[in-house]
């Protein structure tokens, strides 16, 4: 029976053949998923050849409102990133395995290092709306993990380690990068929650207490399988809004949207000068 592996290379395959048709842009070796609101990055690439999800074999399609849903393959400067304009949720009724089928693709593609991006509620109070926050860990509350079930040995280990799943040397890079554009660059733990209602106010202090300064319903799986494949990840959150309780009113999407495009500028600059330096580490 064909598991997640023969899919991986079915999809990958036609990314190759539509790569083919193109080819100054080579293939990629970096990868970089863009969460709600943040779409705007794909934009910046040159060259670029934008794959729909629908049309790539076993690629789930994102239902959420703010994601475009394609693949786009480009230049920024000489470099060639992946880009994946939307993702899956597993409140979208996808489960945790499929939430990270993409990322599989790209690893089968040859991507090694892989930089997420999510829309977060801020529960550590020092951060403010617009806050962009660098991921130094996480804690995966969804309830399901995207490895659950026969493990795959050329896909990766049976038991992965998380102990770094989010790369010290990309966070060190990206630290001295913000440093250098003047950008405020906290780092924090995200907690990932199975959505999509949000969080009740006790639900927030809960989190606070166990160490979460940033909740959020997505990236976790992709982090998962991203280090069972031996990738290296980096993570940033753009902090859409205070979480439950925190600031008076209900929190709504289109706050969580409007949020993204606000910091849209100083994202894309971080991006900018992050990516050409993560992408140089590689061996
Ligand atoms: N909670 C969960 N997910 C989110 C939030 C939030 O407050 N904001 C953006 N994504």
């Amino acid at each position: 029976m064909p598991g997640d592996y023969e899919r991986a290379e079915e999809a990958a395959e036609v990314i190759r053949e539509a790569l083919r048709m193109h080819p100054q842009l080579g293939v990629p070796r970096i990868a970089v998923v863009l969460g709600s609101g943040l779409g705007a990055f794909a934009d910046e690439l040159t060259g670029a050849v934008k794959i729909p999800y629908n049309s790539i074999p076993h690629f789930p399609v994102s239902t959420a409102i703010g994601h475009a849903g394609r693949l786009v393959i480009g230049k920024l400067g000489e470099l060639t990133v992946a880009v994946m304009q939307g993702r899956v949720h597993p409140y979208e009724g996808y489960s945790s395995r499929q939430a990270g089928f993409p990322v599989r693709v790209m690893g089968r593609l040859g991507v090694k290092s892989l930089l997420l991006t999510n829309a977060a509620g801020g529960i550590n109070p020092t951060y403010g709306q617009g806050s962009l926050v660098l991921l130094s860990d996480h804690i995966n509350l969804q309830g399901s993990n995207p490895l659950t079930g026969p493990n795959d040995d050329r896909l990766g280990p049976r038991f992965p380690g998380m102990s770094e799943a989010y790369s010290l040397r990309f966070r060190q890079l990206a630290q001295q990068a913000a440093r250098e554009l003047d950008i405020a660059l906290p780092e924090g733990v995200y907690a990932a929650l199975a959505g999509p209602s949000y969080e009740t106010p006790a639900e927030i202090r809960y989190l606070r207490a166990i160490g979460a300064d940033l909740v959020g319903m997505s990236t976790v799986p992709e982090v998962i399988v991203a280090r069972h494949m031996g990738q290296q990840v980096m993570a940033i959150s753009c902090v859409t809004n205070m979480a439950a309780g925190m600031s008076p009113g209900e929190l709504n999407h289109e706050e969580v949207l409007e949020a993204g495009e606000r910091v849209r500028g100083t994202f894309l600059a971080l991006l900018k000068v992050v990516l050409p330096r993560i992408a140089a580490e590689q061996p």
